[in-house]
């Protein structure tokens, strides 16, 4: 049975049981991937952007210990003017259809809501890409994933690195996100970046004025993620010339997430990249004992950071996609009737 769920008033027992079939999940698609910790589950689906609203629905089933299951869990994001998707199905109730109901359900309440565009990640090499591409989503974006095990950095050549940069530049480190003071400046080097290569579809959230900058933060840490951010000030106009964001989450605490690491296009050439990366590893090594590993995505033709990516000693593992689709041709898809 399919019915429509609330993450903000959900009891603990559906919560717990929602997260078992989240890891049975990762087992059998990402074995290589950390299992979710219990904890935020609830706070991690239930917290958005101002403006933003995640809708969500569960397929339950009765389980062996007489109570129920949810097996299978669909949410929409609504965000700007796009409805991002999240699907999942148990390993042990696939090919039957339900992805295919939840998705439904799912696609109808976006068309409803009036939105005419819908995207989804998906990871490459599990069924999700079969899945979709079934459906007529087209692939519209790909990353490579990569991974850096802590254990096997050379810590004396990225020490090398963090002091390879040119005189004029400082890189500061700040726990928790950027002080309020250098928020302006954060903002504008991540505009004048997102100006010069546009190219994704914007599933994730991301932030280029000051306030939304502040709501992004505060969302992170409702959600459970802790930012820790590295920046690479020019000295002569306090102007940010570089940054990079790794979130530490609650749910996974020995894997941080690398998300975004940007050279302002005028501070190019000044060895930033790898002084700010480099930095980035030994300030997390004090911060989060727990710490294992490092992932990051990068787009295939972003040569540059790849190649410091390497350099740092990080893994390319698996490609990761953002597939579209338009709303009432999938509708139709999913619902012949409609
Ligand atoms: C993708 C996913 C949602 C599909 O769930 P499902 O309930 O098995 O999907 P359905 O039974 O509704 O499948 C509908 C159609 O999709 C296609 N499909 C689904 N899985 C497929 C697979 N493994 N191989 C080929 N086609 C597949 C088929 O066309 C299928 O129709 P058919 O069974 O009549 O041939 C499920 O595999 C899943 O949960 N994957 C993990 C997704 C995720 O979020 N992962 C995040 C961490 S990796």
């Amino acid at each position: 049975m399919v019915r429509e769920w609330d993450s903000r008033t959900a009891p603990s027992a559906e919560i717990e049981s929602l997260l078992d079939t989240l890891n049975a999940v990762l087992a059998a698609d990402l074995p290589e991937d950390p299992l979710w910790q219990g904890g935020s589950l609830r706070e991690y689906q239930s917290e958005t952007m101002p403006g933003e609203r995640r809708i969500s629905w569960v397929a339950e089933e009765p389980s062996a210990d007489g109570n129920t299951a949810l097996v299978g869990h669909v949410n929409v994001l609504l965000l700007g003017d796009i409805g991002v998707v999240e699907l999942f199905v148990h390993p042990e109730v696939r090919r039957s259809g339900l992805a295919h109901q939840l998705l439904a359900t799912a696609v109808r309440r976006t068309y409803d809501e009036g939105f005419s565009a819908i995207g989804v990640e998906v990871v490459g090499g599990t069924p999700a890409v079969k899945f979709y591409e079934s459906l007529g989503f087209e692939r519209e974006y790909v990353e490579t994933r990569s991974v850096l095990k802590l254990s096997t950095v050379d810590w004396l050549a990225v020490g090398e690195m963090a002091r390879g940069i040119a005189t004029g530049y400082r890189v500061e480190f700040f726990p928790g996100g950027p002080p309020d003071d250098l928020i302006e400046a954060y903002a504008v080097a991540k505009a004048a970046v997102r100006e010069a290569e546009n190219a994704d579809l914007d599933l994730r959230p991301s932030s280029y004025d000051p306030q939304r900058l502040r709501d992004s933060l505060t969302c992170l840490h409702k959600r459970g993620m802790k930012p820790y951010i590295v920046l690479a000030i020019h000295e002569k106009t306090g102007a940010v010339a570089g940054l990079t964001e790794v979130v530490v989450p609650a749910h996974h605490p020995t894997r941080a997430d690398q998300y975004d690491t940007i050279v302002v296009p005028d501070h190019r050439g000044y060895g930033i990249d790898r002084a700010i990366k480099s930095r980035m590893l030994f300030e997390l090594r004090s911060a989060e004992p727990k710490l294992t590993d490092v992932q990051t995505w990068n787009a295939l033709d972003n040569e540059p950071m790849l190649k410091v990516n390497a350099e740092l000693g990080f893994q390319p593992d698996r490609e990761w996609y953002e597939y579209g689709a338009d709303v009432p041709a999938l509708l139709h898809r999913l619902d012949p009737k409609t």
